[in-house]
């Protein structure tokens, strides 16, 4: 192999090797990129460990809320408690936040907008503890702003029904679609270049 090869190699894997930290970053980047706010958020409630409807489905409410707050995040969701009671997350029982008649308001962390999270309930009617699985819907569009943390004067009138569905144009999760850019981008260029390296090292 002649020097000029084995430069031109060289150079070659230095810029595969930048992309791919490029790459790395971004994608790190994306999971972390939820802004501090409340967020609605669609719930599936499905079989533990399965992803067919429950029966209980109808006694949880969706969307739920999620409040993101330096980089934690709580789920509020709502019970039936006619059909539903003692919720419990991973064995020990989730904090009661709010009771409006038939409905109570369950907070518990969880690790991302999609997480699916095992849930024990108290099922009265059958007089037996059931496990469902409650499914996080965080990537679909229903994923909108609802009380904004440090601003309370300009976002009281988001937190209201009638708002809450031309607040759908607000986009938390623009950083994500850019950062999702970024990594195909450079998996792209990254190939790209891996192709040539693997091109003149065959030569
Ligand atoms: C008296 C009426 C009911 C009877 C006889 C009944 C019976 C059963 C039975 C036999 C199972 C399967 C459990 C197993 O495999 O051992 C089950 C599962 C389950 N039941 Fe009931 N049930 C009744 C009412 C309800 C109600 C009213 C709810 C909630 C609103 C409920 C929620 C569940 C849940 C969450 C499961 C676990 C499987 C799943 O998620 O669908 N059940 N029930």
């Amino acid at each position: 192999m002649t020097i000029q090869k084995r430069k031109g190699n060289f150079i070659l894997t230095l810029v595969v090797g930048f992309i791919l930290m490029i790459s790395i970053g971004s994608s790190v980047q994306a999971a972390v990129s939820l802004q501090d706010a409340t967020y609605n958020i669609g719930v599936k409630v499905f079989k533990s460990g399965e992803t067919t409807e429950s029966r209980s489905a109808g006694s949880v409410k969706s969307p739920a809320k999620i409040v993101v707050s330096g980089g934690k995040i709580q789920a509020q969701v709502a019970f039936k408690n006619t059909s539903l009671t003692e919720v419990k997350v991973g064995g020990s029982s989730a904090k009661v936040i709010s009771t409006s008649g038939e409905w109570t308001t369950y907070q518990f962390s969880i690790s991302n907008e999609n997480a699916t999270v095992p849930v024990s309930v108290m099922v009265p009617a059958m007089g037996a503890t059931q496990t469902i699985d409650l499914s996080f819907q965080g990537n679909t569009a229903d994923l909108v702003q609802g009380t904004e943390k440090k601003d309370t004067t300009t976002n009281k009138s988001a937190t209201s029904d009638t708002k809450k569905n031309t607040n759908k144009t607000e986009s938390p999760k623009t950083a994500d679609d850019f950062n999702i850019l970024i990594t195909v981008l450079s998996a792209m260029f990254g190939m790209i270049a891996l192709y040539g390296v693997v091109k003149k090292v065959k030569q």
